[in-house]
């Protein structure tokens, strides 16, 4: 089990704040990203073409994990989406600042998220891959928080997460920790 360490904690970046405690260490998560990457292998045809699109950034961790584990041809794309700026809760406003550039048309896409909290990102970008001509659009994400309300369906989801604030393995608070191993609250 991970221990909050200080070469993630109290990071000057954030007023000095360190992790409260780790909600999924490092094992845990790779055994479970194993687990994804082996359900997606069998659950795409032979004669799809799949497509990866990891968001950025917090999903860089997972999505570069995850598809080593994938067992089949694909393709791995990024698109940069941002709605909350340096504050702890969704602004609702999602900026696209990056786009992946190949033709989407015919082929199968999964989005690999960090986390779904008010699902407004996803809510915004997928109906945008649908109409760039996607085949099928399917959603993978690491965390769910599970919100009331939020009608956002994920094919894919790693783990329910409690509703703190987490980090690490991509997530971030104010761009610090999000080189963390684990996933710790804040
Ligand atoms: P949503 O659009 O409200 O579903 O939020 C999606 C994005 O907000 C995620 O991709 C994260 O980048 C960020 N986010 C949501 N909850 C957290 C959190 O607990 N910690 C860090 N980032 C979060
Ligand atoms: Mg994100």
């Amino acid at each position: 089990m991970d221990r909050p360490d200080p070469g993630g904690a109290a990071d000057p970046r954030v007023g000095g704040r360190a992790v409260k405690e780790v909600v999924f260490d490092a094992e845990t998560i790779q055994a479970r990203v194993r687990e994804l990457g082996a359900e997606i292998t069998e659950a795409y045809g032979t004669d799809e073409r799949l497509l990866v699109i990891g968001l950025l950034k917090g999903a860089f961790a997972f999505t570069a994990d995850l598809v080593r584990h994938i067992r089949r041809p694909l393709e791995v794309d990024f698109l940069v989406a941002a709605s909350y700026g340096d504050a702890m809760e969704s602004s609702g406003v999602v900026k696209v600042h990056h786009d992946p550039v190949v033709d989407l048309s015919g082929r199968s896409v999964l989005v690999v998220e960090d986390i779904i909290d008010s699902g407004t990102t996803l809510r915004a970008l997928i109906p945008r891959l649908e109409a760039r001509g996607a085949e099928r659009v399917d959603i993978c994400a690491l965390l769910h928080k599970r919100l009331p309300d939020v009608a956002v369906e994920a094919r894919w989801v790693g783990f329910d997460a409690p509703k703190a604030f987490l980090v690490g393995y991509g997530l971030d608070h104010a761009e610090a920790f999000r080189h963390l191993p684990y996933i710790a609250s804040l």
